[in-house]
């Protein structure tokens, strides 16, 4: 529940700060009113107004599921609203898509990256252009880019391939792409989960280049409380699908800004930090690990947790976090080194073999690793029973069994 406390102190002073001048501003570039939309079981917008004006960086702040992409994707015509009218640049508007965003000059940057690694800047900033039917003339397109990169001041390798940059890099071909595609209205979806410190305050800069000598409007969406008070002129807080409260980033403080997020005074000290001294539970020794390129990700990593404890694995990603919590799981083998459960070597136990000893794994990837989207709730759950003889008798699956585990798990819980 405390993922900003983190967030929130390490050089929150150090990000470049806007310029918030009294910049009178009439009307709103982009007005939506009244959005709800409904997923089965989930109201995920509830009657949401956002009004983002002129030349201004807008955030949107949000705890996990409060509903903040999908706003996005409804102004960027990927979702449909089931009510609510859409405003952009004093116009009634109705997307089908994101075509017609685009021709409504809305661009969008996703949460999750959507490159193609094996090809080069040029060509996925080029791919999928509405312009781009037939034969393609890269040579013009290049040249275009180049134009608007100079005027946007990026210095982007045109000719590198995607694999081979760095995801700031990567965010800017990203923007780059949206801009090229006549994007005024910017919406970033949490473009900083990816980046390094410096990259943050490289992209920041950037961004705050383009609102300033540009004329672009930026929607940035994130739950990273220093980079709203730093980034942002406005900020309009959803919780639950509602918007809680729209403030001027002026008159917000990161007190106020999570009291609103999640609904109560949060503080920020709260994890008890007395050692619970208990008996060690899970101890590595000496890990080593390859990643999937065959490079050695892993070196030398040993901790020893124990009973009650949380330890917290700091380091940018790609730095062996995801390949650690693997060998730990199980799901990828230890080139050297032991992992101790409760005294007992488990270094070459199977996943299975671990879970029913009581090690649980949420990966980074949760929708594409961990679980079945398509799959209810209670198959999902029979993902991780179907092999146990409570759940099944004579080979056939308990399936009564099985919902009333996955409703005792869910009041638990
Ligand atoms: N396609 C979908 N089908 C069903 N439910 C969905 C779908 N998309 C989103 N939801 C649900 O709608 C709610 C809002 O999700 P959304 O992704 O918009 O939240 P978010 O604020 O972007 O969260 P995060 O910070 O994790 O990105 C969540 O409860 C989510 O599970
Ligand atoms: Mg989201």
């Amino acid at each position: 529940m405390a993922a900003w406390e983190v967030q929130l102190r390490p050089g929150r002073d150090d990000y470049p700060q806007v310029k918030r001048g009294s910049a009178a501003a009439p009307e709103p570039i982009l007005a939506a009113r009244g959005i709800t939309k409904r997923f089965p079981g989930v109201l995920a917008l509830d009657d949401v107004d956002l009004d983002v004006y002129p030349g201004e960086i807008h955030a949107v702040l949000g705890q996990n599921g409060a509903g903040k992409t999908t706003l996005m994707n409804i102004l960027f015509g990927l979702v449909q609203p089931d009510e609510g009218t859409l405003e952009v640049f004093g116009r009634r508007v109705r997307f089908r898509s994101p075509h017609d965003a685009l021709t409504h000059g809305i661009g969008m940057v996703h949460q999750t990256r959507r490159l193609v690694s094996a090809h080069t800047v040029l060509e996925n900033i080029v791919l999928g252009h509405p312009r781009v039917r037939g034969v393609l003339n890269l040579r013009a397109a290049r040249t275009e880019v180049e134009t608007l990169g100079n005027r946007y001041g990026f210095t982007v390798d045109l000719g590198a391939r995607v694999w081979q940059l760095s995801e700031g890099e990567r965010q800017w071909v990203e923007i780059l792409k949206a801009l090229y595609r006549g994007a005024r209205i910017l919406i970033l979806d949490e473009p900083t989960s990816a980046l390094t410190p410096p990259e943050v305050k490289t992209l920041l800069a950037g961004l705050q280049g383009l609102v300033r000598g540009q004329g672009i409007t930026v929607i940035l969406v994130t739950h990273k409380l220093p980079i709203v008070m730093s980034a942002s002129h406005r900020v309009t807080v959803l919780r639950s699908g509602k918007v809680v409260v729209r403030l001027k980033t002026a008159e917000a403080t990161e007190e106020i800004l999570v009291h609103h997020m999640v609904g109560r005074d949060v503080a920020f000290r709260s994890t008890d930090r007395a050692l619970p001294g208990g008996r060690p539970l899970l101890e590595a020794e000496q890990l080593a690990a390859f990643n999937d390129k065959g490079l050695l990700a892993l070196r030398g990593v040993s901790f020893s947790l124990r009973e009650g404890e949380v330890l917290g694995v700091a380091g940018v990603t790609g730095n062996g976090q995801e390949e650690l919590a693997q060998v730990l799981a199980g799901l990828r083998p230890a080139a050297s080194g032991s992992v101790r459960f409760d005294g007992q070597d488990i270094t070459r136990l199977s996943p299975l073999q671990r879970w029913q000893l009581g090690i649980g794994y949420v990966p980074a990837e949760r929708s594409e690793v961990a679980s079945i989207a398509a799959f209810s709730l209670v198959e999902n759950t029979t993902l991780n029973y179907h092999f146990d003889p409570a759940f099944t008798r004579r080979g056939v699956l308990d399936d009564a069994g099985l919902e009333r585990l996955t409703q005792r798990i869910l009041s638990a819980y």
